[in-house]
């Protein structure tokens, strides 16, 4: 069973709501203190700490600061490809947010304004994000792996003042150039024309001058005038983060303010357990939740040094890279996802690149994302010798939802558990009719409502579709869209989706989004794409095919041309390699196309063909495309 005083903990959060997150509430500094913790008044819509007042880039900077701990590292950066490390303590990262929040203020950006940030791996992302917020704008930031087209969707969605951009990112194998995907966005876009502003890099073919209206950053922050924190409603918009919804159409998660800022303090205390001055390194993007929460906000929230790393896990230069960085930082939390730990363990199984380096500041590693395997986790915990923490979350949540809180107790871990219930989240299993299961059943993750704080509040400019999206399939709960199950001391193990979205080395996709790309090309007249167990990135999109009738095609050329289309309409990100021509689908008698039998055949999972299915040629055909062997 769990330990007393996680479950003490967890029982006062939903019995005593309001006692529990007004006391969470005392370690943000507050312009206006909360009275009240919840209004439910537009349930289920709900706003925490209603009527108080903060800034959140205050909280995070200028606080510490005050405090005297000026001198203290806030952010270091450090770059595996291009050997820089650089350091900012907290007074030379406040000053310059500041000097930035003053750009942007030049530029017209005002309190509730959005930002649209499309950047690499840099210490102006971050500079950018707490400026945005510095101002009570919104600021929403675009991975660098999305095409322009995806860009453009985001910029259309969000109606931003102003684009923060630079010149391009880094990848092992190219330089990808960000000038002309923000120029091919804003064209593709009906926004018009847009300030942009763009941080100069060096070995990059487009250069600022193609773009004479485009403000260069270092310009703009000399003749910049330092902007102080500007007051919002705690209950106001911190950020929008664009997530893979079920449909082509990314969902714009909103996260607010004051409970964000209560909710990550908390967990930077009670789950990493990190405070002022420890380092807190996570090894993931600013575009992805994981990076807003744990690059940026909960470390500096905390008054702690958070790392922003600028490389790969393996190949920039080797499997070590990680090990080093923890050395060369004194690195105390590591937080990834595990995909890149079983990137490391592929290309060292024995973990001897390791001993090349001293990581004896490393107290914990984190790992989220998507599941950890337990092979994966046993090994990660024999050859570091720390405590290995699976928790689970997702964008919408904003922090962990499942975790084992190392700074409130030290749990026993259960492989392939995230463990329990972090306070606020009212965690139950139910079936298709929202009934509770057995114990030890599985069913569908939903969590009562009101979540807690820091969780999204809305999607952007779309109350109906959060309502319709999330809050309609099980009345009075949030849908996690997660299956799995709960053990007899309350440990949650979760299993996999229930909907058509696919986690590729981390990466949340949707596998409506790739099919209606795929469904685009001429040739094609209908397809499925299912995600398929992957070694090494967990899963990957696999898609199948049907020509229109009358097509004859070069099935090579062709899957050549659909990897191309994806790539250029989502982007690398989506990793999308294997199209497959198959005769038909298999489906209902209704037309509906069985994506979950196909993934249970290519699984090599036990799988039932409905008895709807009439023509048994087509599982005949399946069965020899989706799993060779398994047809013979
Ligand atoms: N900008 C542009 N392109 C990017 C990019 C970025 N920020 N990040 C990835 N890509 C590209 C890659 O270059 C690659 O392109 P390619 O098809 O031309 O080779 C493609 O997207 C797929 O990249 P990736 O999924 O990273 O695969 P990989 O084989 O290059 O690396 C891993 C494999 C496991 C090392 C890598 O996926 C990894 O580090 N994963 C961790 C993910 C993570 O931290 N997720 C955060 C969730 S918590
Ligand atoms: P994202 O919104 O990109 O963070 O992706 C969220 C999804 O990733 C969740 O709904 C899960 O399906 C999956 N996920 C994230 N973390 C975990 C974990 N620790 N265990 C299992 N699945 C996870």
């Amino acid at each position: 069973m769990a330990g007393t005083n996680y479950r003490t903990t967890y029982s006062r959060s939903l019995e005593q709501r309001e006692d529990f997150w007004l006391e969470a509430s005392r370690a943000v500094d507050w312009s206006r203190e909360p009275a009240a913790a919840l209004d439910d008044s537009a349930a289920p819509l709900f706003r925490w700490f209603p009527e108080a007042t903060l800034n959140t880039a205050y909280n995070a900077l200028d606080r510490h600061v005050e405090a005297g701990r000026g001198d203290q590292d806030a952010l270091i950066y450090d770059s595996a490809m291009l050997g820089i490390k650089r350091s900012f303590t907290y007074a030379e990262l406040t000053a310059l947010v500041a000097r930035f929040a003053g750009v942007l203020r030049s530029q017209g950006v005002g309190k509730g304004d959005r930002v649209v940030i499309y950047m690499p791996m840099i210490p102006e992302a971050a500079i950018a994000m707490l400026a945005t917020a510095r101002l009570g704008a919104v600021h929403s930031v675009v991975f660098g792996g999305f095409a322009p087209k995806e860009l453009a969707a985001r910029i259309d969605d969000a109606g931003p003042a102003v684009i923060v951009t630079a010149s391009g990112g880094i990848e092992p194998s190219r330089r990808v150039e960000y000038l002309p995907a923000v120029a091919e966005a804003l064209a593709l876009s009906s926004a018009g024309a847009l300030p942009v502003i763009v941080k100069g890099r060096e070995g990059f073919a487009t250069a600022l001058s193609d773009f004479p209206d485009w403000l260069d950053w270092d310009q703009a922050m000399e003749r910049a005038v330092p902007a102080a924190p500007v007051e919002v409603a705690a209950t106001d918009p911190l950020y929008i983060l664009y997530t893979s919804g079920t449909t082509g159409t990314p969902k714009g998660v909103v996260r607010d303010n004051g409970g964000h800022a209560v909710a990550l303090s908390w967990t930077m205390a009670n789950i990493y357990d990190i405070g002022p001055g420890d380092v807190m390194w996570t090894a993931s993007d600013v575009g992805w939740v994981v990076g807003h929460s744990y690059i940026v906000y909960g470390p500096l929230l905390a008054g702690a040094t958070t790392l922003l790393y600028e490389g790969k896990p393996v190949g920039t230069p080797d499997a070590g890279a990680f090990w080093r960085v923890v050395q060369d930082h004194k690195v105390n939390v590591l937080f990834t996802a595990p995909t890149a730990l079983r990137a490391i363990r592929k290309a060292d199984p024995e973990a001897a690149e390791l001993a090349r380096y001293d990581i004896s500041s490393l107290r914990t590693l984190f790992a989220a994302g998507e599941r950890l395997d337990t092979e994966t986790y046993r090994w990660a915990g024999s050859v570091l010798d720390v405590p290995v923490v699976d928790h689970w979350w997702q964008t919408e949540t904003g922090w962990a939802i499942c975790a084992n809180p190392r700074g409130l107790e030290d749990l026993p871990f259960k492989p392939g558990s995230p463990t329990v219930p972090m306070p606020g989240f009212a965690l139950s299993i139910v079936d298709g009719s929202g009934a509770p299961v057995e114990q030890g059943e599985e069913g569908n993750i939903v969590l009562g409502l009101p979540l807690p704080p820091g969780t999204l509040t809305t999607l952007w400019h779309n109350d109906d579709r959060y309502v319709s999206s999330y809050l309609a399939a099980f009345e009075g709960s949030y849908a996690t869209g997660d299956s799995g199950y709960q053990d007899a001391d309350g440990y949650v193990f979760v299993m996999g989706r229930t909907d058509d979205i696919i986690n590729v080395a981390g990466h949340r996709l949707s596998t409506g989004a790739i099919e209606q790309v795929i469904a685009s090309h001429p040739a094609v007249a209908e397809c499925a794409v299912i995600g398929v167990a992957d070694p090494l990135k967990g899963q990957r999109a696999s898609a199948y095919v049907v020509l229109k009738a009358g097509v004859v095609a070069d099935e090579g050329e062709l899957a050549r041309e659909l990897v191309a289309l994806v790539r250029k309409n989502i982007g690398p990100v989506a990793d999308f390699k294997h199209a497959t021509v198959v005769q038909a689908l298999p489906k209902t008698r209704s037309g509906k196309i069985l994506r979950k039998t196909m993934r249970q055949i290519a699984d090599g999972d036990e799988y039932v063909v409905p008895s709807t299915i009439e023509d048994p040629e087509v599982i005949a055909q399946l069965l020899g495309v989706l799993r060779p062997e398994g047809a013979a």
